[in-house]
């Protein structure tokens, strides 16, 4: 008898009123050999907890097996139930028979595939090694990337914090675009007044060591441990910095027209909102110091989005622009200027003030036209005329003014693809650092360790940079005042035995935590940096001579899973394989929202779609499936795991091929983007997939 404890869980009537949980309790008892079978009405309650304690001494169990609600709402309550009873925190398997099948399916179909829950979930945990977290002694000292307003908030709330800072900027000074700019909205008091104290204190706090002219060359190791190569721009000095966390705040840089694009700004009667910026600042200096392009100007035009919201290469809105025109045409109004502008729609997403300042260019006589520019030419008198195709009037017009002033929009810095390759960071189609989750980590980059600060996730204001550097160092903060991190033990290995060191695995690696080096004797081998691995398990689902593994979701652990799920009525089960992060959560919603859906479905969850080898798929249909699902977060940016689910993705031809060679239909094999929201499209899927079944069953002869 295996020293294996089950607890079935009621769940009050969330499960045992759908589910005879006695009959459960007697079914599971039958069939497997373990040594406790019990049910209990809330086993996450603390008497719940405390009986499988109890039983843990009790009967010397080694491994427990939770069948209740998601995984993912208790698993780490269960790991520290059974730690305290002394078992390996890893010795757990939770079987979601309330997510997954109490709150979708009704009748003797969710008693059925509450078994086989339970089943599958025994077949993974017999199949589990213990193991241990990770631990990372942490260098208590950060290193900041870019001197701008994100780079020095996030300096100096970490300084203040007692961490010891080093500051690089690539330029001569500190600022940033701050420094270019006189006022920025929300309010228009000059921007100089904080920027100004906020570099002087950062260059005089003395846990802070600011390095003008200084890129960053290369970021090596891992969370709690960064060795950073640093290198003058101009000069041959090179140095080597240990850092436990790294904070990027590089920020962005203002769209330059093309010609090609915009043939207009060729004209020296147009010039750019930074162009105009940068008069004001000199106009700021000395109000008689009238710059030579606005000399005589009596009308002025501007015209937004441009190079923004362009659906071939930058389909994004650049958030700040439309308030920096507001703002400009306010100040060329109280010049005693005519101003015009041109939109597509005034985009003012601040709460009150940048409605506040529409408002007051209004009453300020600012005209706004809404539609497209069609043509701008140079006139006789030497301004320009302007074209237009009113929105509203449905009709054409043509008006003379004396300067054009292109709202340029933001972009990423033109060195950013640079220190994200060196830094091994993802990027959206658009070129501005992703962050680990939108909603969940918005501050987190997917490399464990380095956040993200300000304007280089996009555009932003002065509010907003502030407000994300200042959280992005305290997240840095919160590593770094600890001595010893605790990491996750659920990586991955690899067989040395069989391990040819093709270099697949160190390729697809979304961390480049996986390196060839020579062993002992002279091979080469693949080593995995545990540190810095995440465990994704892509390059156990790679690697083509089975070397790599996951120590969580082992290949064993997955096969026997699989041969679990399929042992009854394999041809009309369909298995998903379905990723931790969205499509397994996007399944439990489609449970919170008791969105039913045919009970067929056996779901085995997987860290990513990544980890999903081309063999597991195959032998999944050698089971018997009627079909078999893999489904994962949203390409390209939604992966936890920066880019597994396009690592799986490019299996997909692989996986077709090895169908077809084996006399498998690849057609029943589906590759689906669910995420963890998408209940109603999990519920979707899997309604297609079984009325495909059904009328493949009724055709067959
Ligand atoms: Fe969902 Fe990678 S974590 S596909």
């Amino acid at each position: 008898m295996s020293p294996i404890g089950v607890y079935i869980c009621h769940c009050g009537h969330n499960i045992a009123g759908v589910i005879d949980v006695e009959a459960l309790r007697e079914r599971v008892q039958k069939a497997c050999d373990v040594s406790v079978v019990k049910t209990h009405v809330f086993c996450c309650s603390e008497p719940g907890q405390k009986e499988i304690q109890e039983d843990i001494a009790a009967h010397g169990l080694e491994r427990i097996l939770v069948a209740a609600c998601s995984p993912r709402l208790h698993e780490v309550t269960f790991r520290r139930t059974i730690a305290h009873a002394g078992l390996n925190p890893y010795l757990l398997e939770m079987a979601n028979i309330r997510e997954q099948c109490s709150w979708v399916h009704r009748g003797p179909e969710a008693l059925e595939k509450a078994v086989d829950l339970v089943l599958m979930g025994l077949a993974r945990l017999a199949r589990l090694t213990p193991l241990s977290d990770r631990q990372v002694p942490v260098t208590r000292r950060a290193l900041v990337i870019g001197g701008g307003l994100g780079g020095m908030s996030a300096a100096l709330e970490l300084a203040d914090c007692g961490i010891s800072v080093i500051l690089v900027e690539k330029s001569a000074g500190l600022g940033g675009q701050a420094a270019r700019w006189r006022v920025t909205p929300p309010h228009t008091d000059p921007l100089s007044c904080f920027v100004g104290p906020l570099i002087t204190r950062t260059l005089l706090h003395p846990r802070i060591r600011v390095m003008e002219r200084c890129t960053v060359e290369s970021v090596l190791g891992y969370v709690g441990r960064f060795t950073v190569s640093l290198r003058e721009i101009s000069g041959p000095e090179r140095f080597t910095e240990e850092v436990g966390a790294v904070v990027v705040a590089t920020g962005f840089e203002p769209y330059e027209p093309e010609v090609s694009r915009y043939p207009f700004v060729a004209l020296p009667q147009v010039i750019t909102s930074v162009q105009l910026e940068e008069m004001f600042s000199r106009i700021a200096r000395d109000a008689k110091d009238l710059p030579s392009a606005l000399l005589g100007v009596r009308s002025v035009a501007f015209l937004q989005c441009v190079g923004s919201r362009l659906e071939d290469e930058y389909p994004h809105c650049s958030r700040i622009c439309c308030a920096v025109t507001l703002k400009q045409a306010l100040a060329l109004r109280a010049l005693g200027m005519e101003v015009r502008v041109f939109h597509r729609d005034l985009r003012l997403y601040d709460k009150s003030q940048e409605e506040d300042l529409y408002g007051l260019a209004r009453r300020r006589g600012v005209q706004f036209h809404r539609g497209t520019v069609t043509e701008v030419t140079p006139h006789d008198s030497g301004g320009l005329i302007i074209s237009w195709h009113d929105e509203f009037l449905g009709s054409d017009f043509r008006v003379p003014v004396d300067r054009l002033i292109c709202a340029v929009g933001l972009r990423p810095r033109s060195d950013a693809n640079a220190l994200r390759t060196a830094l091994r960071l993802a990027a959206s189609p658009d070129g501005f650092l992703l962050e680990s989750h939108p909603k969940l980590h918005p501050l987190e980059s997917a490399v464990e360790g380095v956040f993200l600060a300000g304007s280089c996730q996009g555009p932003k204001d002065v509010r907003e940079t502030v407000a994300a550097s200042v959280g992005a160092a305290a997240k840095a903060y919160e590593l770094l005042c600890q001595d010893i991190l605790q990491l996750d033990g659920m990586i991955a290995v690899i067989d040395h035995e069989r391990c040819v060191g093709c270099g697949v695995c160190a390729t697809e690696c979304p961390y480049q935590a996986v390196a060839l080096r020579e062993d002992e004797e002279g091979n080469l081998k693949a080593f995995v940096e545990t540190a810095a691995c995440k465990g994704c398990g892509v390059c156990a689902g790679a690697c083509p001579t089975h070397a790599a593994d996951h120590l969580g979701y082992p290949t064993q652990a997955l096969d026997a899973v699989i041969d679990a799920a399929l042992a009854q009525d394999a041809g009309r089960k369909i298995l998903a394989f379905c990723c931790h992060w969205c499509a397994y959560a996007g399944a439990d919603a489609a449970g919170v929202a008791r969105l039913p859906y045919p009970s067929i479905v056996r779901i085995v969850r997987v860290p990513c779609s990544g980890r999903v080898s081309v063999s597991l798929v195959v032998r999944a249909f050698k089971k018997g499936a009627g079909r078999v699902v893999v489904a994962g977060c949203h390409p390209p940016g939604d992966c936890h795991y920066i880019s597994g689910n396009l690592r799986f993705e490019s299996r997909i031809p692989r996986i077709r091929k090895a169908l077809v060679k084996k006399g498998y239909d690849p057609d029943r094999f589906v590759c689906q983007w669910i995420s963890a929201t998408e209940g109603p499209q999990f519920q979707q899927l899997i309604r297609r997939l079984a009325d495909e079944m059904a009328t493949a069953a009724q055709e067959s002869p």
